[in-house]
């Protein structure tokens, strides 16, 4: 199977930068559909596309069909096209489905084998926030594929890296796992900045300062331990062994009761760093 004959259902980030790249890369995207027409609209003008103003033309135009919506309503908008289908005003043999959701697996495609399409999620590990962005950073960052291995997931493998991007194979166990894992190399590092910031606005610094004063540091450290290794690039009093100057951040943070989650975080993420500090220096 080839990507091609592509429709999309949810003209956002996701599903415009995808739409774009794979549009540029010689794959035949038909067009958008999406909850308000003004969405699919634009979207679809990105790209010289066709705007579709139902499920059922979308569907109906469409061997490969991208449900870019929200995590939220995949399994409603599937549920809609299997309810077309046995209405028989469309027919879902032989196409694609694929979802972009990190956390939940093609299970989402409830009677998908009955429904004689095959279904996949596909996934990139990146923070999309703004399609024109996202797009040119497709080709540097790792897609993962889920759904039932076979000719069908290799074929489409195969031409996902022929349009240059990188994809991984994933197994649909695996793929709460791998979400949090994601989750934490993102979403929860915007915690640790919050909290850096909160503890120090209690400093006398104002609020932009605060800002500025901890960009160089979080986006120096951010890209040191990301090239070199976040044990090989650590700095600070817990690789120096230097345990008195943790022990009175502790006592600093036990002295007020609206403390206790910087605290946890705190202790947590210590404790952490101390264990695998103890595991490298064993490896020696
Ligand atoms: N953003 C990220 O960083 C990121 C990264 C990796 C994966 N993902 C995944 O990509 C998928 C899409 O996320 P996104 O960030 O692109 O979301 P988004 O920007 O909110 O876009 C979702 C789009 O779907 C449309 N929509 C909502 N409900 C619909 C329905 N019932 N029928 C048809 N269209 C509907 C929305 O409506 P309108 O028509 O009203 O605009 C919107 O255009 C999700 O599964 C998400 O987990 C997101």
């Amino acid at each position: 199977m080839g990507l091609q004959r592509i429709g999309f259902i949810g003209a956002g980030k996701v599903g415009r930068a995808l739409g774009m790249y794979l549009s540029e890369h010689g794959r035949t995207v038909n067009g958008y559909y999406s909850r308000s027409i003004h969405s699919a609209q634009s979207a679809a003008a990105c790209i010289g596309a066709t705007y579709y103003e139902n499920l059922k033309d979308i569907a109906n135009c469409s061997d490969v069909l991208f449900l870019t919506v929200p995590d939220r309503a995949i399994g409603p908008v599937w549920d809609q096209l299997v309810l077309l289908q046995e209405r028989q005003e469309i027919s879902l043999k032989g196409k694609t489905v694929l979802h972009c959701s990190g956390s939940l697996s093609s299970d989402i495609f409830s009677n998908l084998q009955e429904s004689g399409a095959k279904g996949y999620s596909l996934h990139p590990i990146l923070a999309v926030s703004d399609p024109d962005i996202a797009r040119e950073q497709f080709p540097t960052c790792i897609f993962t594929l889920e759904g039932e291995a076979g000719e069908h997931r290799q074929a489409l493998l195969d031409d996902l890296r022929q349009a240059g991007l990188t994809v991984a194979p994933i197994s649909k166990e695996k793929k709460v796992r791998y979400h949090g894992a994601c989750v934490m190399a993102s979403n929860l590092v915007n915690a640790l900045l919050a909290a850096s910031q909160q503890m120090l606005s209690g400093c006398g610094l104002d609020e932009e300062l605060c800002k500025r004063a901890l960009t160089p540091l979080f986006l120096g450290n951010a890209n040191a331990a990301a090239t070199r290794g976040p044990m090989e690039s650590l700095t600070g009093p817990i690789q120096r062994g230097d345990m008195v100057t943790v022990q009175k951040h502790v006592e600093e943070l036990s002295k007020k009761e609206d403390d206790g989650d910087l605290l946890c975080i705190y202790n947590a993420l210590s404790q952490y760093l101390l264990h695998k500090k103890g595991e490298k220096g064993n490896e020696r």
